[in-house]
């Protein structure tokens, strides 16, 4: 770090009213000062000078678009109509799985703050019996994937400047969970640093600047900014299959979804679930000013998540579930200007540690500061010909998110255990149950041995013996924990 270094970073702080950064500067060591212009030079400062005057002294106001209409969708279960169509959709899926033109995307860059876990929130262990974590679940459900069509599915996952090194040694511990190592390709998304109310961005140390991930909306830059994009251009894949790291019920590569998508010639694809209730705290899909688009449950006016159809029926209720497939020309058409491309920024007040002038390090117990992110789902108004798939939720969706009550692991995980007993009573298995219907077992099938109710009835040979209150755990070479089931290999 030379004085022109340092004089360089005095102007340009100065030049954007943030040379408080530098404040501790001469009781650093000289580490810490190469720490801390490397967090300086990850501060986007031209984009922030306008986002802070319009998103961190202002409130961005919300606007209402003029008209807003329920969005049109595929639904779960397919009329006589639809049932061909989707057929071939599954066909031609599979088909583009087999090419090797679909890869797998997890978001994994978020901090999991309400969830409290050290580490990265893939390490979680969350599987009933084997207690296999997020990351192993859908590395399993990609082997799975691969085994059953035959193809090299490639799995890309977003880190955080945060979580990087610690995901990545964490599946190197792990043997990548036994896909090949250069099929796992981790890119690292952007960060925003956290401001004060009045625009001045926060200290997390004196020699640390408070920074965060940019949201899951960061994925397209990064995606284009790491290489990822044209990695995928060269191994010819068209789509793009992305989930959160926090739902093990996902199916992180669909048939049904990839096919529909492809024939529909859309280029971005979301999934839905109905609504448990009228102000359920996720976003909305509805056409709003003749586009498809999320309002987010904040935003959505409450005349509207209360309406009703002349059946009684909820008009707004399709939630959304973070689940999309997206075209890669999509994102390389967003992306192709990086500086001009943004999506838009939404402002959450929050709460976080701090040094104040004096130097003393602040944990306040109220929100104190901006955070900026973009969301994914801001993107659908800009694709061709976007389409909403709904699904059925106890299939697909049951996300960790908090430590206790509502997506918590306890209620993901029995969702887990619902579905496992609901996909072999499918099959025309028995499961126990007691008397208020929950299944009296802690099921939990492999994504190696099956990955659908479909699939399992194909690869079961014959019925396992599930106890009651046994823990039972079906796999492709055999069970465990006192069950006597048998599979075939
Ligand atoms: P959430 O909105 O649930 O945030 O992320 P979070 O950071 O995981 O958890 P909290 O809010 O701090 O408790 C939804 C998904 O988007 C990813 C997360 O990793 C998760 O898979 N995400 C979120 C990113 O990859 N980057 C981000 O900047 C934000």
């Amino acid at each position: 770090m030379t004085d022109t270094d340092r004089q360089y970073w005095e102007e340009r702080l100065r030049r954007f009213g943030q040379e408080h950064l530098l404040r501790f500067w001469p009781e650093l060591s000289s580490q810490q000062r190469a720490a801390l212009i490397e967090d300086l030079k990850q501060i986007p400062f031209e984009q922030l000078r306008g986002l802070i005057e319009t998103h961190v002294r202002n409130r961005p106001s919300i606007v209402v678009p003029g008209s807003i209409a329920p969005a049109p969708f595929f639904p779960a279960k397919p009329d006589i109509h639809l049932a061909g169509r989707y057929a071939d959709a599954i066909r031609r899926g599979e088909w583009l799985i087999r090419q090797n033109k679909v890869a797998a995307l997890t978001v994994a860059g978020g901090q999991g703050t309400r969830l409290g876990f050290e580490g990265p929130k893939g390490a979680y262990p969350i599987a009933p019996v084997t207690n296999k974590c997020l990351f192993q679940l859908f590395a399993e459900f990609i082997r799975g994937t691969r085994a059953r069509y035959g193809s090299q599915t490639r799995w890309y996952i977003m880190t955080s400047p945060t979580n990087d090194a610690e995901t990545r040694a964490f599946f190197d511990a792990h043997g990548y969970f036994g896909l090949p190592r250069e099929d796992v390709v981790f890119f690292t998304q952007g960060q925003m640093p956290a401001l004060s109310p009045d625009g001045k961005i926060l200290l997390d140390q004196k020699h640390r600047v408070a920074l965060s991930p940019d949201g899951h909306g960061g994925t397209l830059r990064a995606l284009a900014g790491s290489g990822a994009l044209r990695d995928m251009a060269e191994r010819g894949i068209e789509y793009i299959s992305y989930f959160q790291v926090d739902n093990p019920l996902v199916k992180p590569i669909d048939p049904l979804f990839i096919g529909l998508h492809d024939m529909t010639g859309s280029e971005m694809s979301s999934k839905t679930v109905t609504k448990v209730d009228d102000f359920e705290r996720v976003g909305n899909f509805v056409v709003a000013d003749g586009k498809l688009m999320v309002i987010e449950y904040s935003d959505l006016p409450e005349e509207l998540a209360v309406a009703r159809n002349g059946d009684g029926s909820r008009k707004f209720d399709l939630g959304s579930i973070a689940i999309h497939v997206l075209s890669r020309r999509f994102v390389e058409r967003l992306t192709a200007d990086a500086d001009a491309f943004a999506l838009p920024w939404h402002r959450a007040d929050k709460r976080v540690p701090y040094v104040d002038e004096g130097g003393q390090r602040i944990s306040p117990d109220r929100p104190n500061a901006v955070k900026l992110e973009t969301f994914i789902f801001d993107a659908i108004p800009l694709a061709g010909n976007p389409i909403v798939l709904q699904t059925v939720r106890a299939e697909e969706f049951s996300p960790v998110k908090n430590a206790s009550g509502v997506d918590s692991a306890a209620t993901s995980r029995r969702d887990m255990i619902r579905r496992a007993a609901a996909w072999l009573e499918r099959c025309g298995y028995d499961v126990p149950r007691r008397p208020d219907g929950e299944p009296d077992a802690t099921i939990e099938i492999s994504p190696l041995l099956a990955l659908d109710a479909a699939h399992l009835r194909e690869v079961l040979s014959s019925p396992p013996a599930i106890a009651r209150g046994q823990a039972v755990y079906l796999d492709r070479d055999q069970t465990h924990a006192g069950s006597s089931a048998r599979v075939s290999r």
